[in-house]
Parts: structure tokens; C-alpha cells; sequence
């Protein structure tokens, strides 16, 4: 039975909690600042609380600390988990600045520990189906990739205004909080981005000053990609599409399925999945992780891969403030 102590368990860590428990691997326990969230969770799930994590390891050992403060929190609290000694999975984005990368690397290396940066898209069997079919290379190279992507936010997200959503430096903003899930998936599925130009603005959301709305032009090598975003739309919806030199195919989040269609073809030949509620999704990370944590190849998002979706954060951040675009090294 492994020991777990999740950090910070507002909207996504009350989830984990929930989803790491239903494993019945591990025994979790749970930390947050808010005293009164704290209580209740706490009570909900019948784990132990604790209002900080110096309470928290006060004489006791967990064998992995799953971090779900906001973004810029993340790093200082894996250097001390590792530290620890314990394994890491920690919430995207990975922080809102590089400045903290190469002394948590060196941390997490010292200890040793298996980690993971929580991109779920990993976790979602129709990517990891489109991915295995892409790595083939039945359709040949891949030319270009689009994205799709957006749902009415305040209706997923009803407290958006009251949370790190609302600035740069706590991880706010569509690029920051949700574009960076499709474009980590997309470099999962065709390499990193090498350029970005971004345009970004705030078209609607109340309360907020972020940008709601972003279009962006890229480079992934030598796939040329576009990205278009909206958090204030009526459907939620996250489409890729890539083109091959020999066929495409195409991947639809809500609608849990992918699909391929080789030149010649009239239509897309659809592989569904079996319907998965979220909260499946999200155990069957957690127990990946658990499997990573026992020495067990898993696909979940490696630090450095979201090292690198950090970086195209950052980028697209400056290019929508400069209007340039920026080569990501
Ligand atoms: N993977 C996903 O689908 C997904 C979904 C939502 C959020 N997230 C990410 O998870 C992170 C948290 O998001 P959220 O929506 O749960 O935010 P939230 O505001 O609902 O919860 C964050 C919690 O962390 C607590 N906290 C902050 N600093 C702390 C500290 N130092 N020690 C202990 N507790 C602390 C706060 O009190 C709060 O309860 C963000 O990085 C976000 O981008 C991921």
C-alpha cells in the first residue's frame, strides 16, 4: 500500500484524491492551506488533513507527493518532496517560468524518485490509440497538424474569477490553463514545438482581464500547425487533425474517439472507445502512476516533456505581447 499525500485540494486535487482511492492501492492523505476546504474534503473522503506541509511531514514518511497548487507553487513544493523522497506526480503547467527547472531537475535526480507531470491527455486511450497508429507510419510522415479546441469555460470552471486563472503569474490564462493540454498532446504525438506565433486576446469572459481567445501559427520540425481556442464558445470541443503524406487522422476529445482516412478514402474510418466517465480517466493516471512508481514503463508526460510545453508557453505568452514569433530552443 503506497502512501500519498496530495497537496492543495480545490477543484483538480479533490479529484486526484477521489481517483487515487478508487485505485485501492494506495492510502491518501491530504494538505491544503484553506483550513475550512480542508475539513471538508478531508471529511468527505475520510483522509487525514493537514494545513501545511511542514504539519504534514512531521514525522511521517509518503511515498509520493501529488502536487495540485496553482502553477507557480508547483516547483518549490516537488524540490521538497524530493527532498523527501518522494516520488512526484505534479499538476500542468509544470510553473510559469523556467527560472526554477534546472535546480528542481537536479533535485528529482538526486532522489531518484519516479516522476510525472499530470498532461491527462496521456491518459486518454483514444490519443494513446492515434499515437501507437501514428508511430506505425502506415500514412507516411506527418505534414500538418490543426487544433480546435474551447468550451464555454464558466460553465465547466464557475469560479474561474476567484482562482489562479485570473493572472499570468499564478497560470492563468487560455494559453497557460488550457491550450497548453493540446499542445503537450500534439508534441506527444509529433514532436516538440520549434516556433510559435501567437496571437491572443480577452473577447469575453466577465471578470477577468486574461486572454480568453488565442490563434496561433507553428512549427513542430517541420509539421506546420495551427492552433485556434476559445474559452467563452458553445461546444466543447478539442479536435486535432494531422495530415500525413499517405493520409490523416483525426482525434475528437469529448467524443472519446479517433479516426483515420487514407488518399482515395470518402470518409473517416471512425475506432471509438468504449464510454469513460472523467473521473476514469483520471484513475487510470493515477494508477499509472502507481505503476511508474513500482519501476513500470507508463505513458504519462515526462518532466521534460513538459519542460518543453513550458517553454511553448512562455513563448506564446511573448509572442502575443511582442506580435513576433518566437523560435523555441
Ligand atoms: N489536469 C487537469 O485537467 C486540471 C484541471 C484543473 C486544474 N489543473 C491544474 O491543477 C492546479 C490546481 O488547480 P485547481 O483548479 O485545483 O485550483 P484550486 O484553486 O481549485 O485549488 C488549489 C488549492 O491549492 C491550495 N493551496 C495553494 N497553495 C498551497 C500551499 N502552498 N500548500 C497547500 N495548499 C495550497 C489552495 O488553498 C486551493 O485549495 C493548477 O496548476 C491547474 O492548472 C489541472
Amino acid at each position: 500500500m503506497h502512501s500519498i499525500l496530495i497537496i492543495g485540494c480545490g477543484s483538480i486535487g479533490e479529484r486526484h484524491l477521489r481517483c487515487f482511492q478508487t485505485t485501492g492501492r494506495c492510502a491518501v492523505s491530504v494538505c491544503d492551506a484553506n483550513a475550512k476546504l480542508l475539513a471538508e474534503v478531508s471529511q468527505r473522503y475520510n483522509a487525514p488533513g493537514f494545513t501545511s506541509l511542514k504539519e504534514a511531514l512531521a514525522g511521517r514518511h509518503f511515498d509520493a507527493f501529488v502536487i495540485c497548487t496553482p502553477a507557480h507553487t508547483h516547483l518549490a513544493i516537488a524540490r521538497e518532496g524530493a527532498a523527501h523522497g518522494a516520488a512526484l506526480l505534479i499538476e500542468k503547467p509544470l510553473a510559469v517560468t523556467l527560472d526554477e527547472i534546472a535546480a528542481t531537475r537536479s533535485a528529482i535526480a538526486s532522489s531518484a524518485r519516479f516522476t510525472a507531470v499530470a498532461y491527462v491527455f496521456h491518459s486518454f486511450p483514444w490519443v494513446a490509440a492515434a499515437r501507437d497508429f501514428l508511430q506505425r507510419g502506415t500514412f507516411g510522415r506527418p505534414l500538418h497538424a490543426s487544433v480546435n479546441a474551447g468550451q464555454h469555460f464558466p460553465t465547466f470552471r464557475p469560479a474561474y474569477r476567484e482562482i489562479y486563472y485570473t493572472r499570468h503569474a499564478t497560470g492563468g490564462g487560455a494559453i497557460q490553463d488550457a491550450l497548453t493540454h493540446l499542445v503537450n498532446a500534439m508534441e506527444w504525438l509529433i514532436g516538440p514545438m520549434t516556433r510559435v506565433f501567437c496571437d491572443a486576446a480577452h473577447q469575453r469572459l466577465d471578470g477577468v482581464t486574461v486572454e480568453d481567445t488565442v490563434n496561433i501559427t507553428a512549427r513542430h520540425g517541420s509539421v506546420l500547425a495551427s492552433y485556434a481556442m476559445t474559452q467563452f464558445q458553445a461546444p466543447n470541443e478539442a479536435t486535432m487533425q494531422i495530415h500525413c503524406e499517405h493520409g490523416s487522422i483525426r482525434i475528437e476529445s469529448p467524443a472519446q474517439r479517433w479516426g483515420s482516412m487514407k488518399l482515395g478514402d470518402q470518409d473517416w474510418t471512425w475506432h471509438p472507445t468504449a464510454p469513460l466517465e472523467r473521473d476514469e480517466l483520471f484513475t487510470a493516471q493515477a494508477n499509472a502512476f502507481l505503476d511508474g512508481m513500482e519501476g513500470q514503463a507508463t505513458a504519462l508526460c515526462t518532466f521534460d516533456e513538459a519542460v518543453q510545453t513550458l517553454r511553448f508557453n512562455c513563448a506564446a505568452l511573448e509572442s502575443a505581447a511582442t506580435g513576433l514569433p518566437i523560435d523555441i530552443s
